[in-house]
Order: C-alpha cells, then sequence, then structure tokens
C-alpha cells in the first residue's frame, strides 16, 4: 500500500538524493529558488532521450527565471553518467543538471512515481516548487508522449507573474481568446468588493474581472514560448 503522496499547495517532502552531482537534501538545496524535478521511465530509452536533450537546451532560460533543473529515475548513478555521455557524443548535448539515481525506488514511492500495483519504472512527472519548497504544480505524462518544455516554462514564469502581481492567469496566456494577454482578478468574496470590482476594473461581471500585466513581463514569456 504506497504512502501518501504530496499534492498540490504542500510542502515538498523532505529528503536526502543521490544524484550525477553527489549526495544533497530536498527542498532545502534549492532554497529561494524555483526547482522542477522531472523523472522519466528509463535511461536509454527514445523519448526520455528527446526530452533530456530538449530540456537541457533549454536549461538558460530556466536559470534566468531563477530556476532549477533535476532529473529523476529508478536507473544508478553509472546509468545516468553513461547516458548522458552518449548524449554528449551525438547530439553535443551538455546535461548541466544534477539527475537523481533511485534504483530502490525510495523517492519514486515518497512522491508517488510508481503508477501501476505492478510498476517498477517512474511515470513521466513534473512538479514544479516555488522558493518556499512548497509544490505549485504537478503533471503526469504517459511513457508514449514526450514533454512540451516551452509549457513548463510557461508556467514557472505564469507563477511567478501570479505571484508578484496577486492576479490568476487565462487560458493559453498570453494568447488567451477573451482577454488576450491581460490578467485575471481574483473573484471577489463580499458583496462591497463585487461593487468595487465593477468600478476598478474591467469586467465580463464582478466574477471576471481583467487588469494589464507590464509589458516587460508579457514579452519576456511570449520570449519563451518562441523557444
Ligand atoms: C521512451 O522514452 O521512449 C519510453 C520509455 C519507457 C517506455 C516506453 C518508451
Amino acid at each position: 500500500m504506497p504512502g501518501q503522496i504530496p499534492l498540490i499547495g504542500e510542502k515538498f517532502p523532505e529528503m536526502e538524493v543521490v544524484t550525477t552531482h553527489g549526495k544533497f537534501k530536498l527542498p532545502d538545496r534549492f532554497k529561494g529558488k524555483w526547482f522542477v524535478l522531472y523523472s522519466h521511465p528509463a535511461d536509454f530509452t527514445p523519448v526520455c532521450t528527446t526530452e533530456f536533450v530538449a530540456f537541457a537546451k533549454r536549461y538558460e532560460d530556466f536559470k534566468k527565471l531563477n530556476t532549477e533543473l533535476i532529473g529523476l529515475s529508478v536507473d544508478s548513478t553509472w546509468s545516468h553518467i553513461k547516458w548522458a555521455e552518449w548524449i554528449k557524443d551525438k547530439f553535443n548535448v551538455e546535461i548541466p543538471f544534477p539527475i537523481i539515481a533511485d534504483p530502490m525506488g525510495k523517492v519514486a514511492g515518497k512522491l508517488g512515481l510508481l503508477h501501476a500495483a505492478s510498476a517498477t519504472h517512474t511515470v513521466r512527472a513534473v512538479f514544479i516548487v516555488d522558493p518556499k519548497g512548497i509544490i505549485r504544480a504537478i503533471l503526469y505524462y504517459p511513457a508514449e508522449l514526450g514533454r512540451n518544455i516551452s509549457e513548463i516554462l510557461r508556467m514557472v514564469k505564469g507563477f511567478q507573474v501570479v505571484d508578484k502581481y496577486g492576479v490568476a492567469l487565462p487560458a493559453n496566456w498570453p494568447n488567451n481568446e477573451i482577454i488576450g494577454e491581460r490578467a485575471i482578478v481574483p473573484p471577489a468574496s463580499t458583496v462591497n468588493e463585487a461593487k468595487e470590482r465593477l468600478k476598478n476594473y474591467e469586467c465580463f461581471d464582478w466574477w471576471l474581472c481583467h487588469k494589464e500585466v507590464p509589458q516587460e513581463e508579457v514579452e519576456a514569456v511570449k520570449k519563451l514560448l518562441k523557444g
């Protein structure tokens, strides 16, 4: 019976991990930074290889967002190192971030990454964790579909805009079908607030009001989406 798995809004579980960059503690290692922990089913598999190349190529974009990357699978450090060498030889791409080696599945078990009762491989998952160590998003993908790295960057940038300006962001932001690149004002929770919303913002109704986001934030996220 698996233990309780972490959920959005909870602190990332404290643990020591063994990685290709040595042992360290999570989430403390990245205190004050965002981090994206992503798991893959196995080293030396085709989709996972394309994902590692894709994450590595966008590493500088993550760093510009004060965000670190960390990979994870149930393979050993030796396997991770050899696979990274192979990727460098074939595609001339360095993997500049640590990869957790979890051959006993201890980390995978704590994070809920072994999905079928009989599973011995980690599912493709993404945890986006904020500078306070709080899990802000968890995504799961199947083995046969590689991740879209621009979307993960959009999410990190989106969370940073949400936190800085106290807003929510619409579908497909910054290219939303109704309000374009604007942000949603969180819904009112009192009668007075509802009236104020209609006076102070552009609204379709008091529960759907929107406002401008500084242009530099919009330009920054559009640049990330272009790759
Ligand atoms: C892949 O990365 O291609 C893969 C990994 C596990 C199962 C199937 C495919």
